[in-house]
This record gives structure tokens, sequence and C-alpha cells, in this order.
């Protein structure tokens, strides 16, 4: 799994660039903030699963480029807003000092703005791809990044600290902020094939799951973990009260939830035929991962 995962990492993180090159602003700080925020050392697992489960529907790579690039730079505009003192305020993210802390609050909010923007300039600008799938990745992206998924997410995310909601609320909140966009992600991949309204629900339901089991695995990393594996920092949850899965659960059941999830998508994704050995691991990296 892992030689493939770094081609699709490096090939998102060549084609970031080479979008952001054409794309200097002056003044030159906030060229430099944005390229700080977003070619750095993310996982870039949404755009490998753009990339997997396009290529899993015989996608050309070059069909799959702008979508994978674009959710890169909307995940990365969350996580700089994420960071922010007015949300969970963290000093650290993938490994070096957070965008507000190196260039300033309202830098980083401006940055997180641009990136959204870009995201959305990313696809419109494609050669590869139709203008009707330019059309629905956008829709596809605007859903899962608004009101009814990551922002929507978030903001229940910030209203539940030092709270405690009920599970079925924890769930709803987890699937908005984090799984959306990995769901997102599954059907950016697919649009373009010809059997995508067949495997859309399926898709949806798979995304669900895996979405699901990552934000329950990051709450658990929070926990045990520590803040140099996880390049941000440990005990951030704990810090400022969150609702999140050990807190509602515990820990050993968050854990056998999480399995259950991961052997549950798993099954459906053999049901969609997709089981190829790499999305297979990187079911299983969801859960398994050390940051
Ligand atoms: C972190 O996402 C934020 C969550 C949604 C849990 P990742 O764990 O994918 O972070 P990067 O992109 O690798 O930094
Ligand atoms: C963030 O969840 C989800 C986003 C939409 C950015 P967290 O607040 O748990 O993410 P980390 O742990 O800071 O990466
Ligand atoms: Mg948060
Ligand atoms: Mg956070
Ligand atoms: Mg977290």
């Amino acid at each position: 799994m892992k030689n493939q995962l770094t081609l699709y990492q490096q090939r998102v993180c060549n084609k970031l660039e080479t979008f952001l090159q054409e794309y200097q602003p002056e003044p030159l700080k906030l060229t430099k903030a944005i390229h700080y925020a977003t070619l750095n050392n993310g996982k870039r697992l949404r755009p490998a699963l753009v990339y997997a489960t396009g290529e899993a529907l015989k996608i050309p790579l070059e069909k799959l480029d702008s979508a994978a690039a674009a959710i890169e730079l909307i995940h990365s505009y969350s996580l700089v807003h994420d960071d922010l003192p007015a949300m969970d305020d963290d000093d650290l993210r993938r490994g070096q000092p957070t965008c507000h802390v190196k260039f300033g609050e309202s830098t980083a909010i401006l940055v997180g703005d641009a990136q959204q923007t870009l995201a959305f300039d990313c696809i419109a600008k494609d050669t590869f791809v139709s203008s009707h799938h330019k059309i629905q990745m956008i829709q596809m992206l605007c859903h899962a990044s608004g009101t009814e998924g990551m922002i929507g997410g978030q903001f229940i995310d910030i209203e539940s600290e030092g709270k405690t909601p009920s599970l079925s609320s924890l769930q709803q909140m987890h699937k908005m902020k984090t799984g959306a966009l990995i769901q997102a992600a599954l059907l950016l991949g697919a649009c373009q094939s010809k059997d995508y309204e067949t495997l859309k629900p399926s898709l949806v339901d798979f995304g669900a799951k895996i979405g699901l089991a990552f934000q329950i695995q990051d709450d658990i990393l929070d926990i045990e973990s520590n803040t140099e594996t996880l390049g941000k920092p440990q005990g951030s949850d704990l810090d400022t009260d969150k609702a999140t899965y050990p807190k509602l659960m515990g820990l050993s059941e968050s854990k056998t939830l999480r399995n259950q999830l991961i052997s549950d998508a798993k099954a459906l994704l053999i049901n969609m035929k997709l089981n190829n050995q790499f999305l297979t691991e990187l079911v299983d990296y969801i859960a398994d991962r050390s940051h």
C-alpha cells in the first residue's frame, strides 16, 4: 500500500505546486502563508481516496487531479481555521507552527478563505474534465464543506465544548465535520464513471463508515499518541473539554466501534467489487494509523 499511497501523495503535491505557482498574489506574505499552509506534510488521505476510487473505476488520473487538489485545499483550509484561537487554539499542525502562530491571526483567517476559493477555481480551470462533471464536482464540494457538512459540524463541535451530548448527536457532529469530506472524496473520484449512479448509494454508505471511523481514531490518538508523532498537540481535546467518543463511551468501547465500522466498510467494498488490495489496505490504515 505504501508505494501506491506515496505515488498519490506525490501526484497531488505536484498538482498543488503547479496550480499555486500560477497564483502569486501581492503582497508576497499572503502567497507565502498560503503555500505554507498547503504545501506541507499532510497525509493527503482525501486525494488518495479520490485517485484510488477513480482508478478502480478506470478513470484516467489526469481527470482526477483537480478534484484531488481541490479537496486537499478545502481540508487544509479547515485545519487552518480549526487551529485558530477562537476555535481549538492549537499551535502545531503537520509538524510545524500553525499558520496563525507563524503569520498572525488575521493572515491565517484570510489564508483559509483563499484556500477555499482556490479549491473551486482549481476545478473550474480543469481542461480534462467536462463542464457537466466540473459543475457536479463543485456542487459536491460545496455540499460536503458547507453548513450541512464540515462547517456545520465544526459549529456543533465548538458549541459542544464542556458539554456531554447524546451519542447520536456526537455521531452526527463527527459525520458532518469529518465524514462529509471523506465521503465527497469517494464521490469525486467516481462521478465520471458510467456506473456512478448505480454505485452512489453504496459509496455514500461506505464513506459514512470510514469517515466516522477516521474521526473516532483521531479522538483516540489525541489521548494515546504523542505530540511528536502526531505533528499536532496531543491532549488538545482534553484541554478544551471536547465532546469525543472516548469522553462519551470510553477508550475501549471507542476502539470496538471503530473496528466494527472498518469491518462493515470492508464488507461494503467487496459488495461494490472495489476490494482491490490498495483500497482494502487504505481502509485498514484509517484505524491502524499512528498519526
Ligand atoms: C485531521 O485530518 C483533521 C480531521 C478531520 C480529523 P488528517 O488527519 O487527515 O490531517 P492531515 O491532512 O494529515 O494533516
Ligand atoms: C477537526 O477535528 C475536523 C475539521 C473539520 C478540521 P479536530 O479538531 O479533532 O482535528 P485535529 O485533531 O485538530 O486535527
Ligand atoms: Mg476541532
Ligand atoms: Mg482541532
Ligand atoms: Mg482531533
